[in-house]
């Protein structure tokens, strides 16, 4: 399953690759955005993916808000028999049962290189911007297993692109962009195989 808020272009790399049949027998099984009306949720209709659409209940505190909206997201994955969690520019943090009952089974995609420009408030144009502030010579992308904090689990893979010297934030984010699209599916890869193997073990 494949959570969203956005225009989901990481979203259609994975649509692409399982088109091309490069995910192996993983299938994305289903679509969640926790925002109504995003191009991503038309990327997945157009390819026929199942969509599911939770959005926060704002009336509720912010820690409940975050429990709530993540028990609705592992009740929609229980009951579609989802084996992978991936959160291709999710903007909810998820909390709660989800973190333990998908421990090592949740993987987030993140525009830098973490421990780098990670965590609460680093995402979208902020991350490009404070490398660009920083001096930073290089910046890229990073894959990592979600754990209870904010992109703080173990990374899985990362891709590398230089920073230039008339750099814009736009022009960085794009270029970063590109090797997401690769990084994301040799993670959905890696987590299928690995899924397999492990499935292949207990029987
Ligand atoms: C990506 O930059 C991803 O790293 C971040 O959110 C962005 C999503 O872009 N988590 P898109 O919706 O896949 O186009």
């Amino acid at each position: 399953m494949v959570l969203v808020s956005g225009n989901g272009t990481n979203l259609q790399a994975l649509i692409n690759a399982e088109q091309e049949r490069r995910l192996g027998p993983g299938t994305i099984a289903a679509v969640l955005s926790d925002k109504p009306w995003v191009y991503a949720l038309a990327r997945a209709e157009a390819a026929g993916i199942p969509v599911f659409t939770e959005v926060s209940n704002k009336k509720l505190p912010r820690h409940e808000q975050r429990q709530d909206l993540s028990g609705r997201i592992l009740e929609t994955a229980a009951n579609t028999g989802i084996d992978l969690i991936i959160l291709a520019g999710f903007l909810s943090i998820l909390e709660g049962n989800i973190i333990k009952q998908y421990a090592g089974r949740i993987i987030n995609i993140h525009p830098s290189l973490l421990p780098k420009y990670g965590g609460m408030g680093m995402y979208g144009e902020r991350v490009h911007r404070a490398v660009l502030e920083a001096g930073e010579t290089e910046s890229g992308c990073s894959v990592h297993l979600v754990d209870a904090g904010t992109d703080t689990g173990p990374v899985l893979l990362q891709r590398k692109v230089p920073v230039l010297p008339d750099d814009t934030a736009d022009g960085l984010a794009e270029r970063v962009h590109r090797e997401e699209y690769i990084a994301i599916v040799d993670a959905a890869i890696t987590m299928v195989k690995k899924i397999i193997a492990e499935r292949q073990g207990r029987l």
